[in-house]
C-alpha cells in the first residue's frame, strides 16, 4: 500500500467538513474520487499534502506517518500536488514556474527533468521564457502538472485538472495523465469530469458531505446507477456544478485570451 489514510477529521476553525474519511492507493494506480460541490474533496487533498492538519486520524505514505509532517516535508517524502485553481504564478515565466517546482531538491538533474517536462508539454517549451499569464487554460494546466513533476513525486494529488477546460483539452490533459501513470507514477485525482476520470482510474471513491460513501473499480462505479444519476447524468458527464463553472471554449494558443483561473 502507498497512500493509507485511515479515519481523518479535519477542517477550518470550529467546522469539520471530513468526518472520518479512509482511502488507500497502492503503487501504480490512478484512482479518483469524485462528489458534489463542497463535499470535501479538495479538504482531503490538502490534509494528504500537509497543508491542513489532521484533527484526528492518520495518513500514512510508504509505511512512514506524514500527518503530523509540515508541508514541504511531506513534498520531500514523495508527495507533490497539484491544486485546484493551477496555483501558477501567472507573472513568473513559465520555466520560473517550472523550477520553483523543483525547490526541494539539490541534485543534479533538475535540467535533465526539465528537458523531460518540455518534451512531455511541447507547447511549455515554445513558450518557456514568456510570463505563463499568456498561456491558455490548457497550458496553465500543464504547466501546473509539471511544475507538480518537478519534484519527482511518486504519488501525484491532482485536484480538477480539468476545470473549465474545452472538450479537446480536457482529452488532452487526461491523455497526459495517463502518460504521466505510464512513466511510472501513482496517482490520486480529484475530478467533476467524473465519467472521464472513472474510465481512466483503477479505483474509485465517492464522498458525499465529508464521508466516503462507495468506492469500487472504475467500470464498477460507472455502473453503480446510483453514481449514474448523482454525478454522470449529463451527457459528457461533466457533472452537477458544471454549470456555475466557465468553460474555456477558445482554449487558443495566441494568448489572448488566458483563462484567470
Ligand atoms: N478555507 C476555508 N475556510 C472555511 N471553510 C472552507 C474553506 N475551504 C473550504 N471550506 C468549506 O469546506 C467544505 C468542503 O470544501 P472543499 O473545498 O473541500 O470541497 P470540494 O469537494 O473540493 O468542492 P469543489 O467541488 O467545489 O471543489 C465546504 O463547505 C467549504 O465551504
Ligand atoms: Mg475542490
Amino acid at each position: 500500500m502507498m497512500l493509507s489514510v485511515q479515519d481523518i477529521h479535519a477542517g477550518y476553525g470550529e467546522i469539520e467538513v471530513l468526518h472520518g474519511v479512509g482511502l488507500s492507493v497502492e503503487a501504480g494506480e490512478i484512482v479518483t474520487l469524485i462528489g458534489a460541490n463542497g463535499a470535501g474533496k479538495t479538504t482531503l487533498l490538502k490534509t494528504i499534502s500537509g497543508i491542513i492538519k489532521a484533527r484526528q486520524g492518520q495518513v500514512v505514505f510508504d509505511g512512514t506517518e506524514i500527518h503530523r509532517m509540515r508541508a514541504d516535508q511531506i513534498v520531500r517524502a514523495g508527495i507533490t500536488q497539484a491544486p485546484e485553481g493551477r496555483g501558477i504564478l501567472t507573472r513568473m515565466t513559465v520555466e520560473e514556474n517550472l523550477l520553483m517546482g523543483a525547490y526541494v531538491r539539490s541534485d543534479k538533474e533538475i535540467t535533465a527533468d526539465m528537458a523531460a517536462t518540455y518534451e512531455k508539454f511541447p507547447a511549455l517549451r515554445e513558450r518557456s521564457s514568456e510570463p505563463a499569464s499568456i498561456l491558455s487554460g490548457g497550458q496553465q494546466q500543464m504547466l501546473a502538472i509539471g511544475r507538480a513533476l518537478m519534484a519527482r513525486p511518486r504519488l501525484l494529488l491532482l485536484d480538477e485538472p480539468s476545470l473549465g477546460l474545452a472538450p479537446l483539452m480536457v482529452a488532452e490533459i487526461f491523455r497526459s495523465i495517463r502518460q504521466v501513470r505510464e512513466d511510472g507514477l501513482t496517482i490520486l485525482i480529484v475530478e467533476q469530469n467524473a465519467r472521464q476520470a472513472l474510465q481512466l482510474a483503477d479505483r474509485g471513491y465517492v464522498m458525499e458531505r465529508g464521508n466516503i460513501v462507495l468506492e469500487g473499480t472504475g467500470d464498477d462505479l460507472l455502473n453503480n446507477e446510483e453514481v449514474e444519476r448523482m454525478y454522470l447524468g449529463r451527457q459528457n458527464g461533466t457533472g452537477a456544478k458544471s454549470g456555475s463553472r466557465r468553460a474555456d471554449p477558445g482554449d487558443n494558443r495566441s494568448g489572448d485570451a488566458p483563462d484567470p483561473m
